[in-house]
């Protein structure tokens, strides 16, 4: 989209994220999951969120002290968001860019919720986020990735829904994708009374479960697990979403508090 740079999507949700997204994902489990993963058996671990926004998740997951939590954004209103509800200061969060500008390692357990990795549009963006994901990660890490499971067809479309609708108020979708782009965007369109409208734009590239198994290959990961949720429902074909758990090659051998073990996709 004409315009779009990584920045544009805080800017454009930050005001409205921890509102419309609050419940997108079951934050418990989500930590739950995580830091089973990230102490698989040890005392503490250091844990990297890319995307971090708000800190939804991040923030949580910090509270719990043996585990040091670094989350990278690009939007400072999101980072922003994030240190207000951060009272303790618990999540070590950095502005930058989630391919770019990581952090050194190593890391135990890195993850990225809630189809943020879909957010890196540029060609070859994602395999560079899985093999700069890799370098930091101490031999047997983990790496997480949640995202939806695109659906088969492959055709353009064009799509306009009605998100919301109150007396003084109403916020249309309006949404394409490119036939053999993997790329789609789209505009959150809000209009008001009061205010008159406001675009919220987002843009995506898209990628199958068997896609990412094939940039975590590429990076030296091997798929651990899939799952359809954080509270590890087993996956199906029929399944909307997935968790899936890749860990870099080398290391000691999962434990079995890990969590993950022998359940491969
Ligand atoms: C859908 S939000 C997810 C926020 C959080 N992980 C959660 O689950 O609530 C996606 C986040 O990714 C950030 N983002 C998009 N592109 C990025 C990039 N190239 N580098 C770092 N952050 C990026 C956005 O600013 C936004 O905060």
């Amino acid at each position: 989209m004409e315009g779009y740079d990584r920045t544009t999507y805080g800017k454009a949700f930050a005001d409205v994220y921890d509102e419309w997204y609050a419940d997108v994902s079951d934050v418990d489990a989500t930590v739950a999951t995580l830091t089973n993963l990230a102490l698989d058996g040890g005392t503490d671990a250091r844990v990297l969120e890319l995307g971090v926004g708000t800190g939804r998740l991040a923030v949580p997951l910090a509270a719990d002290e043996r585990l040091a939590v670094v989350g990278i954004d690009a939007s400072e209103p999101m980072l922003d968001l994030l240190r207000r509800r951060d009272a303790g200061g618990r999540v070590d969060a950095l502005l930058g860019d989630m391919v770019d500008d990581l952090p050194d390692g190593p890391f135990d357990l890195a993850f990225v919720a809630y189809n943020t990795l879909f957010n890196l549009t540029g060609e070859g963006e994602q395999e560079r986020c899985f093999a700069a994901v890799a370098e930091r990660l101490r031999p047997g890490g983990r790496f997480v990735v949640e995202a939806f499971v695109p659906d088969d067809g492959d055709e353009s479309g064009e799509v306009v829904s009605v998100r919301s609708m109150t007396a003084d108020r109403v916020v249309l979708s309006i949404s394409r994708r490119r036939a053999g782009t993997r790329l789609a965007e789209g505009q959150f369109v809000e209009f008001t009374e009061a205010d008159g409208v406001r675009l919220r734009p987002w843009s995506i590239r898209y990628a199958t479960p068997a896609q990412l198994d094939a940039m975590a290959d590429t990076a030296g990961f091997e798929p651990e697990a899939r799952w359809a949720d954080m509270s590890r429902t087993t996956f199906g074909p029929d399944d909307e979403r997935h968790v899936t758990v890749y860990r870099r090659h080398g290391g000691r051998p999962a434990t079995p508090s890990g969590g993950s073990t022998g359940d491969r996709p």
